[in-house]
């Protein structure tokens, strides 16, 4: 197999790179990014060269996305503008990676005939109360909030368009939030931790109380690896490991793992639009795909993720004070 991961220098992509490589000793991949301010070669290093290459192009060069499909047997796309917060600021990157870009990927799948995986996020559901008792399904109905999140709607729109009208191979999954190593210091989890490492306080957005659906990135991998394996073309599978926590929670539980005091946060402005809360019914993926998540416990998994950030300092420092000063022009 030789498998094209758009994306795989990122958080999630280079994560389930890592993944692969360990799990399918004969596979080569091919990582094709851009190498925007979120990817990050040193999220490759160590892994073994021969088994994969690099390409420095982005999804929406024409020529550049349809050389690499051309060689490739499968495509797992997840390059993408992936933070709500940036999409607020500043949308076009978001239309234009999220939507000519995809729109360029499934025009390259459909003229070589490759199969393709799509990666998506429970946040085109838009968001539920938080008494709800249904969680999101595939055929809860796309009520996106943000230009980021809309942007990602759109690109399974087209994914879903292209599978019906022209044949194409695909399948989505949408997961939930993910949190491990190699995530950029603007989501909240490497926020909080990297705010406490330099001795400030965690930063909650309005009361705290919006709620998130945590999963460990490896159990996205695994996720992502048995659809591409096993799916069935043209379906979605929801990827989720019932991580349900409000954003004070998770605050809190920092803290606490770091040895501080944990009511030593702070309340800053809420976003815009700030979706309230997610929870995905992963039952099609457990049940068809005899798919389970591994890191069940969150505590351990977070206990890690801080040791790693605590570890990797120099991984981190080089985007914390640009991201910190975009945070302060917004009073976040
Ligand atoms: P990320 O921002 O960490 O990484 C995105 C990667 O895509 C980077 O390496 C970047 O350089 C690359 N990229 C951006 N624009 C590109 C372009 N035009 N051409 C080629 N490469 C480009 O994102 P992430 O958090 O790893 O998310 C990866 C995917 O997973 C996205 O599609 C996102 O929507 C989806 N997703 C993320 C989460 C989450 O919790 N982070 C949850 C569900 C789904
Ligand atoms: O649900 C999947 C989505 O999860 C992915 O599609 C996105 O790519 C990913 O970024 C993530 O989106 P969120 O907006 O949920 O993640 P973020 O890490 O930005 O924020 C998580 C929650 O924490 C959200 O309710 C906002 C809040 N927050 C965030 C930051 C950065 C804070 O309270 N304080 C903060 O400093």
């Amino acid at each position: 197999m030789k498998l094209l991961v758009t994306g795989g220098a990122g958080f999630i992509g280079s994560n389930f790179v890592r993944y692969v490589l360990r799990e399918r000793a004969d596979w080569h991949i091919d990582v094709f990014d851009a190498l925007s301010y979120a990817g990050n070669m040193a999220n490759l290093e160590g892994l073994d060269k021969n088994r994969f290459t690099f390409t420095h192009a982005d999804i929406c060069d024409e020529n550049a996305i349809n050389d690499a499909v051309s060689s490739c047997d499968a495509v797992v796309h997840f390059a993408a503008e992936s933070h709500n917060d940036n999409s607020l600021v500043s949308p076009w990157p978001f239309i234009n990676t999220n939507l000519v870009g995809t729109f360029r990927v499934l025009e390259a799948v459909r003229k070589y005939d490759k199969r393709l995986h799509h990666i998506s996020t429970d946040e085109v559901y838009g968001d539920l109360e938080l008494d709800d008792p249904a969680k999101f399904t595939p055929e809860t109905p796309y009520n996106p909030s943000s230009p980021y999140s809309s942007s990602k709607a759109g690109s399974d729109h087209l994914v879903r368009a292209w599978v019906r009208s022209f044949g194409v191979k695909a399948t989505i999954s949408n997961c939930s939030n993910n949190y491990g190593p190699f995530q950029h210091v603007e989501k909240f989890i490497p926020r909080q931790i990297t705010e406490i490492i330099e001795g400030r306080k965690p930063k909650l957005y309005g009361n705290g109380l919006n709620v998130r659906d945590w999963i460990h990135t490896e159990d996205h991998s695994s996720g992502v690896l048995a659809i591409l394996e096993k799916g069935v073309i043209g379906e979605t599978y929801l990827i989720g490991a019932s991580g349900e926590r409000s954003n004070k929670q998770v605050v809190e539980l920092i803290l606490e793992l770091m040895g501080k005091d944990p009511s030593n946060y702070e309340h800053v402005n809420d976003r815009p639009g700030h979706d309230l809360r997610y929870a995905i019914d992963a039952s099609k993926l457990v049940k068809e795909l005899g798919w389970h998540p591994k890191y069940t416990e969150f505590n351990s998994g977070l206990k890690d993720t801080i040791e790693w950030y605590r570890n990797n300092k120099s991984w981190w420092e080089p985007q914390k004070k640009y991201t910190e000063e975009k945070y302060r022009s917004v009073g976040r």
